[in-house]
């Protein structure tokens, strides 16, 4: 099975609607020829109705970086699947580790966001990874196997594939460390086991991204392991030559 390869920039809290919009305008012409590889930014709330119509029509796809589990309520700040529905996004990215980290995002939480998500159409990204803590520890599969299992749980067998699930080694984010060529396909390779185990059918199509200080000099290198389906790019991302250079390596 080939799977199409699928490159998200992740913006964290960067860009206002105005340097948004100048992302968008330098990337186009770039990648607007691209249909071999999914291209897609993460995009904070305040810009997504911007970025979602100067996009619209185009190859790139965008995407909120976190949604609330209920479709509504009494949860000030929070943001709702039909609220990003009605923007017309693509998919949402859940479980980053910095929302686990420093804003309390739990397995539960993901438990239900993920199907959420998929009963409304919209493609979740589902990130994983282990803490350079677990790693030492040798804990890295358990840690994958808990994040993984339990953000699936409540997806039908015949919806896993249309999960993305990003592995994004927490001590190789934003920190310029690269998991190396063998860490990365090996965590991969553990994650596609995990959906086998489920489906093999799925894990054969579902598409797992590598993310953690991915750059324009070390994609080929990773998007060209076995198990490596695209990357999930933050620093790198913010700059749309350097995003457009990851998609041309996503190419193979
Ligand atoms: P980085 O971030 O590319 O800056 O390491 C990756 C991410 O957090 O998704």
């Amino acid at each position: 099975m080939s799977r199409t390869p699928f490159v998200a920039g992740n913006w964290k809290m960067h860009k206002t609607i105005a340097e948004a919009e100048e992302f968008v305008s330098g990337i186009l012409p770039l990648v607007g020829d691209v249909d071999d590889v999914q291209v897609g930014v993460c995009v904070p709330f305040t810009a997504l109705q911007a970025v979602v119509d100067s996009t619209r029509g185009s190859s790139v796809q965008v995407y909120a970086q976190n949604v609330h589990q209920a479709t509504n309520g009494a949860f000030t700040g929070e943001i709702s699947i039909p609220m990003l529905d009605e923007l017309d996004v693509h998919g949402v990215v859940v479980g980053h580790s910095e929302r686990r980290q420093y804003f309390g995002e739990t397995d539960a939480a993901l438990r239900e966001k993920v199907p959420a998500l998929l009963a409304a159409g919209l493609e979740p990204i589902l990130c994983v990874g282990e803490t350079e803590a677990e790693r030492e520890g040798e804990q890295t599969e358990d840690v994958l196997r808990r994040q993984t299992t339990e953000g699936l749980a409540d997806v039908a067998d015949a919806d896993l594939a249309r999960v993305t699930i990003a592995y994004e080694p927490v001590w190789a984010i934003g920190t310029g460390k690269v998991a190396t060529p063998q860490q990365a396909q090996d965590a991969c390779a553990f994650i596609r086991a995990l959906v086998a185990d489920r489906s093999a059918a799925a894990a054969d199509a579902i598409r797992i991204q590598y993310g953690g200080s991915v750059k324009p000099e070390n994609a080929a290198e990773l998007l060209g392991l076995p198990d490596v389906d695209g990357a999930l790019v933050g620093g790198a991302a913010l700059d749309p030559k350097s995003l457009a250079a990851i998609v041309q390596a996503a190419r193979a």
